[in-house]
Formats: structure tokens, C-alpha cells, sequence
């Protein structure tokens, strides 16, 4: 794809990625995604600001030549490879070209793509780089989402180069962000799957930017924020700690009893006012979940009795869930067994992350019969009291 100009002398010519549908083999991408890369020729040095996937290495390259300017420096604010796999091509291209970058950074470069170390120059937090009538500065920016992740801002352009940090995975041919809603689910999405669990690092840097005066976020995957606001906005919400008055419901039936008992939670549960997203976890996409569980306050996972456990795919989703570490406030498990086992014991295991109260499980026998639907009546009440008494529910 051609480049694209975002303002006098800065260009944004990185990859779309139409096709692409998995990412670190797990995250699935239904919008496929871009890889975004900028160039800013300042009046005395240029720099390119990330790098594309290496699966783009012909098309990256390509554009790069037409853009038929020197590179000083190569500007890499994270180390994962979808951004800075083709570092190495570039400076085969501009053997002069140095990578600006911070020290953790600088060490993940070396180990991930043997890079000589006399090619880096450092830079410290809140550092400055001029490149004559342009100055980019530096914030290191840990945990978004790796350790070494860091930011740069274009002083004089009042632009945000984020890298990871606001991205969405959207593959689309819009520069800026167009159709906000569509854009606000793809970030959500995004958020869920590779941020949530640093949500306190998340917190301080926002805070860190926050007088930052910026026209535009440029980050590294999705289309950029001519509004910034809108995204900040999103990212706030997404990192308080509040929830919202949702039950999340995963569930796995062998036989159809534990389904009985999901259906039956559900409906009370929606008769009560309560938004319920039950998901089947024999179908279910781990990227919708991940989105379910941003601002949720109660998941209950509901799982058969199996060669003594809960359901493999339970365990995954619980597994999932305690990685992801939402801000849940309530779990609970329910689920129906034939013979005896230790199902509660062991997804209990799973979810040692999560900060939530534990709330009785319903583990029945067989299928439900009188008792054990009022329990799970019983089960739906106590969590309409606990969303009430957060003040969820009027
Ligand atoms: Fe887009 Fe963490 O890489």
C-alpha cells in the first residue's frame, strides 16, 4: 500500500493485513489487522517509527524505498516482532541507521533478533530526540504489554505514537478512525485480550500522559484517533474499578444437565434485570469472552463432572480467565456430576488471580430435580442482592 500523510513530513506507511485470522496462535482476529509505521523526515535526520510484521517483508521494504529518504534512526517502542521483526531488514538497508530504544527494550531486540549491540543508542524516560525542526520525546510506558514497552510524542506535531497502547486489531483501508462504534468493539476487543491483565500499569500510564497536548494517537495497530478523547475516554472506563450490573456464563453440558442448570441461572438471572452472556464453550470465541469479562462483576463457569474434574474446556476457560485477570467482583461454578469428583477444588485452582468473593457453588447429581433448581433459584438471588448492594440494580 502507498504511504500516507498524517502531517507536513510525517507518513504512516505500514501493512494491512486483510487475511491474517490468529495472533500469537491463540487470539483470533475476525477484522484481520494493520501493522502501522510511520516516517518523519525532519529538516536534519529522519527516523521510521516501528517496523511491520515480518510475514510484510517484501511490501514493508517496498514502501519504504519509495519513500527515497535516508534513515537515521529506527524508533522501536517494543520488541514484539509484529512490530519490530523487520528492524533487522532495515538496517541491512541503511547501514548507518541507528535504533533508538530503551534499555529492556534493547536487550529483548538483541536476544529476539540478534542485533549488534553498537547499533542501539538509549534513551532514558522523558528524553528528547531532535530531528532538526522536529523533536520526538519518550515515555516509557512499562506493561502495555510487555515490560519494555514505550511511547513517543512529536512536540511540534502534538502526535502520539503508542505502539500497542490504544491499538485495535481492524483491518481497514481508513487512515482515522471512522465509524467509532465499530472501532470502540475492535479496541475493546483488543484491551481484553492483551492489556486487561496490567490494568494497574495501564492506570499510571495514563496518568503519565495525561498533559500531553495531543491532535492525534498514532498507535501501532487499527486506525489512528483524530479524537483522541474518545479513545482515553474508552481506556478510562475500561481500567476503573467499576462493573457493570453482567453475569458472564460460560458453560460445557456433556449430556445436557449442567446446560439445564445454565439455562435456568440465565433466565432468572435476566428476569431479574441482570445483562447475562452465556457463552458455549464448545463453540465460543475466546476474543468475545475476553470482551465479555472488561466490565463485567460476576462470571459463574458452568462445568460437568468428568474422569473426576471439571470439563477440559472449562479448565481452558478458567485458566483464560485467571490470565486475563478482569476485574470481576463475584465467581461462581455450577455444574452436575454422575459419581462424585473434585470440580469445585480444582477450577477453584484456576482462578487464584482474580480478587473476587466466592460465591457457594450448585454441584448437583444428575439431573436437576426439585432441590436443585431452588438452588440455583437461590444461587440467581444472592447475586442480584450483591449487584444491588454495589448499587447495580435499583
Ligand atoms: Fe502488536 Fe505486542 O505487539
Amino acid at each position: 500500500m502507498a504511504s500516507r500523510i498524517i502531517k507536513p513530513d510525517i507518513y504512516s506507511i505500514g501493512i494491512i493485513d486483510w487475511d491474517r485470522t490468529l495472533f500469537d496462535e491463540i487470539i483470533s482476529l475476525p477484522e484481520g489487522t494493520t501493522y502501522n509505521s510511520f516516517l518523519i523526515h525532519g529538516s536534519e535526520k529522519t527516523a521510521l517509527i516501528d517496523t511491520s510484521d515480518p510475514s510484510k517483508k517484501h511490501e514493508f521494504l517496498s514502501n519504504i524505498k519509495k519513500m527515497d529518504l535516508n534513515i537515521d534512526y529506527v524508533v522501536s517502542h517494543h520488541a514484539e516482532q509484529d512490530h519490530s521483526g523487520l528492524i533487522p531488514d532495515v538496517l541491512n538497508l541503511y547501514p548507518e541507521a541507528k535504533i533508538i530504544t530503551n534499555p529492556k527494550c534493547k536487550e529483548l531486540l538483541k536476544e529476539l533478533l540478534l542485533i549488534d549491540d553498537n547499533r542501539f543508542i538509549t534513551v532514558d524516560d522523558g528524553e528528547t530526540l531532535s530531528l532538526g525542526n522536529k523533536t520526538l520525546k519518550f515515555f516509557y510506558t512499562p506493561w502495555v504489554h510487555w515490560p519494555e514497552t514505550m511511547v513517543s510524542y512529536i512536540e511540534e506535531d502534538k502526535i502520539l505514537f503508542s505502539c500497542d497502547f490504544f491499538g485495535s486489531h481492524l483491518a481497514t483501508s481508513d487512515l482515522y478512525v471512522d465509524d467509532e462504534s465499530l472501532v470502540y468493539r475492535a479496541a475493546k476487543r483488543y484491551y481484553a485480550e492483551i492489556m486487561m491483565p496490567f490494568r494497574l500499569f495501564i492506570q499510571k500510564n495514563i496518568e503519565k500522559l495525561k498533559d500531553l497536548e495531543m491532535d492525534i494517537i498514532a498507535p501501532g495497530h487499527g486506525p489512528l484517533y483524530k479524537n483522541p478523547q474518545f479513545i482515553l475516554d474508552a481506556y478510562k472506563d475500561w481500567i476503573s474499578n467499576e462493573t457493570k450490573n453482567k453475569v458472564i456464563v460460560p458453560y460445557v453440558s456433556m449430556h445436557g444437565s449442567t446446560r439445564e442448570l445454565s439455562d435456568h441461572l440465565v433466565n432468572r438471572l435476566i428476569e431479574e434485570g441482570i445483562t447475562v452472556k452465556p457463552f458455549n464453550l464448545t463453540t465460543a470465541d475466546t476474543g468475545d469472552l475476553a470482551l465479555a469479562l472488561v466490565d463485567a462483576s460476576t462470571l459463574v463457569i458452568a462445568t460437568p463432572t468428568v474422569l473426576t474434574g471439571p470439563h477440559p474446556s472449562a479448565v481452558y476457560a478458567a485458566y483464560l480467565v485467571n490470565a486475563l485477570r478482569p476485574k470481576l467482583k463475584f465467581v461462581s461454578i455450577i455444574g452436575s456430576y454422575g459419581w462424585g469428583g473434585r470440580t469445585v477444588d480444582l477450577l477453584k485452582g484456576f482462578l487464584t488471580n482474580l480478587k473476587a468473593e466466592i460465591i457457594e457453588p450448585v454441584i448437583i447429581k444428575g439431573f436437576p430435580k426439585n432441590d436443585d433448581w431452588k438452588r440455583i433459584d437461590n444461587l440467581a438471588m444472592q447475586i442480584v442482592m450483591k449487584h444491588k448492594e454495589m448499587n447495580l440494580i435499583d
